[in-house]
């Protein structure tokens, strides 16, 4: 058992919430409004889920989850994650987010940026390019034929492996694209982005992505 510190309680934070509680961890979890905002989502997570303010998320958890609009990411605590696995599942939307010279020119990755601003944390993709109420409708038990996989990267092989345990639990097969300066090629609009892809295709699509679209 653990705890899951997770920052950012909408859409995929509350899935994410679900996912790590109903495989037996604790959750601690945030937005940006306060714990006061969350009490209708911690009582329907129940008695395993705590709501806190990001830096109590952050200092509580054994494992954390950012899931907040990119734009924020320079908000996340950076020492009370110092030295844990951290779930990067943000996405670049310039609609929303504003510009970033860096990922626009394909110089940089989302979930770089994050282990940048985190430099002691261990930064893994994860649950990026799925929508979020498919994350808790769409698995299967393992070795189900066509289960769908999702792509995890990690700088650390035990975050890649913590990720790939979280994802087997919740019914995925995992497909590692190696280190954060691969993880493009899971970003927005490359072929491996929102489809349902079992292992063989999503590992297929990773392969043919291009750099800069
Ligand atoms: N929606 C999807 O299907 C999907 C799928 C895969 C990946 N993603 C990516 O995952 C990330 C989250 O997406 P989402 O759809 O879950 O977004 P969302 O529903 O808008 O939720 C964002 C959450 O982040 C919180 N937040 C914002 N700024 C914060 C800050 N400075 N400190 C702490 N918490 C903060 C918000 O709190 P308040 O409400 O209090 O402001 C809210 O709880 C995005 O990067 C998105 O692109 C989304």
């Amino acid at each position: 058992m653990s705890t899951f510190g997770i920052i950012g309680a909408g859409n995929i934070g509350s899935q994410v919430a679900r996912v790590a509680i109903a495989q037996g961890n604790e959750v601690v979890i945030a937005n940006s409004r306060g714990p006061e905002t969350l009490a209708d989502l911690v009582a329907e997570l129940g008695p395993k889920a705590r709501a806190a303010t990001a830096e109590e998320a952050a200092a509580a958890a054994d494992v954390a989850v950012v899931s907040v609009p990119l734009r924020a990411y320079r908000d996340i605590p950076v020492e009370p994650l110092a030295g844990k696995i951290v779930l990067d599942t943000n996405n670049y939307y310039w609609e929303r987010d504003g510009h970033v010279e860096a990922l626009d020119r394909g110089e940089a990755t989302v979930s770089g940026l994050l282990q940048e601003h985190l430099p002691t944390s261990k930064v893994v993709k994860a649950f990026n390019h799925i929508t979020a109420p498919s994350i808790t409708t769409d698995g299967t038990p393992a070795g189900t034929e066509n289960r769908r996989a999702l792509v995890t990267a990690s700088d650390y092989p035990e975050a890649i492996e913590l990720v790939t345990r979280l994802y087997d639990g919740a019914g995925f097969d995992t497909v590692s694209v190696g280190p954060l300066s691969e993880s493009w090629r899971a970003e927005r609009d490359r072929p491996a982005y929102g489809a349902r892809q079992n292992a063989e295709q999503l590992e297929a699509n990773l392969a043919r992505a291009q750099r800069v679209i």
